[in-house]
């Protein structure tokens, strides 16, 4: 059987990196590019190791870049994880978010359509869904995003869905609820609770709960996002459609908070403040689709994998220092 050849925008970045680990790791010849804004080169460091593994350092929406990244590499599928993540960002500056996150879709599935790569996998989002009320959240659901992110997400699924009908190729966007796990930056303002536990609680200072910490989130393993990413790049007879990338089984943030204690039971108290004006109170998706459609479900168990996050990005202690040897003269 022919090797899959995966081209991923985005590579160097948290969902990135794990993505492109894994397409190696099952056997795929994989090009990544990034031009690095947030990615770190330190993400890919084992990747770099392997021969099937390509990597361009370039803004996507620049001139020809794709035309050319698909030219000289003939991708079998496109996994699109290249944006601006941060919600806050995007609301600032509004023709970023247009650039970075509709733009450069419009710009892949373009360059997939010249180059004949039949089949895009995109990084969409469970913010298109906004502040919906019908728990769990299913695709069928008409999705009302929020924010000017939420709103770029949908319309970049819209623009491949069009791709599709229009010209038959495989366009697979996957609503991806909330991440966690290594290589999440902590400081990014689109950082995930867990992420900003970790570096608070490793660094022994307080976490500060808004409300009273019963809201909660549906939390998805960035090792389950890799996998589903892979399956819908690579899995031959997938066709186009939307799906969440989510476990159905939501987690309360207190429930969170009592496993960062007890990994750091000399941690101080956390504080809680009042509840932000506009925060989701509660998130769950509806897993149901990606299971039928693509044969996906989320395998990690939350509290092993929350345990094994923690253990990873607890600090070293610093080595018990020599004993001076006295001179004898
Ligand atoms: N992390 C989450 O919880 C989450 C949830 C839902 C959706 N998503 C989506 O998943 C995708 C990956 O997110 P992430 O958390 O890994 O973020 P990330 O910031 O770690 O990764 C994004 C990568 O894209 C790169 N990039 C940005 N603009 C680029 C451009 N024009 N050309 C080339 N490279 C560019 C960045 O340098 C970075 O490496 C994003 O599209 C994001 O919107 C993430």
């Amino acid at each position: 059987m022919k090797t899959p050849r995966i081209l991923v925008t985005g590579a160097a970045g948290f969902v990135g990196s794990h993505t492109v680990d894994l397409l190696l790791a099952e056997g795929c010849q994989v090009m990544g590019v990034d031009d690095l804004s947030t990615g770190r080169m330190v993400n890919l460091r084992s990747a770099s190791q392997s021969p099937h593994f390509r990597f361009v350092r370039a803004d996507i929406t620049g001139p020809a870049i794709l035309d050319d990244l698909c030219s000289g590499f003939t991708p079998d599928a496109i996994i699109h994880l290249s944006g601006l993540v941060s919600v806050v960002r995007a609301q600032e500056e509004p023709d970023l978010n247009y650039r970075l996150n509709v733009h450069s879709t419009q710009l892949v599935a373009e360059a997939a359509r010249r180059h004949g790569t039949r089949r895009v996998v995109f990084a969409s989002s469970a913010a298109v869904y906004g502040d919906h009320p019908d728990l769990p959240l299913s695709e069928s659901v008409f999705p009302h995003p929020i924010s000017l992110y939420g709103t770029a997400k949908r319309a970049s699924e819209e623009l491949l869905l069009g791709h599709a009908t229009s010209f038959g190729m495989e366009t697979i966007c996957l609503r991806y609820f909330n991440i966690f796990g290594p290589r999440q930056d902590p400081r990014s303002p689109y950082s995930g609770v867990i992420s900003i536990f970790s570096e608070r609680f490793a660094a022994g200072q307080p976490v500060t709960i808004f409300g009273d910490g019963s809201q909660t989130r549906d939390f998805v393993s960035v090792f389950d996002i890799a996998r589903a990413n892979v399956i819908a790049a690579t899995r031959p007879g997938l066709s186009a459609t939307v799906c969440n990338v989510c476990t159905g089984a939501p987690r309360r943030l207190l429930s969170v908070l009592d496993v960062f204690r007890s990994a750091y039971p000399e941690a101080p108290e956390p504080r809680f403040e009042g509840a932000r004006p506009g925060e989701i109170q509660h998130s769950c998706g509806n897993p149901e689709r990606a299971t039928d459609r693509l044969g996906f479900r989320a395998e990690a168990s939350f509290e092993t994998a929350l345990r094994d996050f923690i253990e990873s990005t607890r600090p070293v202690p610093a080595p018990a220092e020599a004993p001076m040897l006295a001179v004898v003269r």
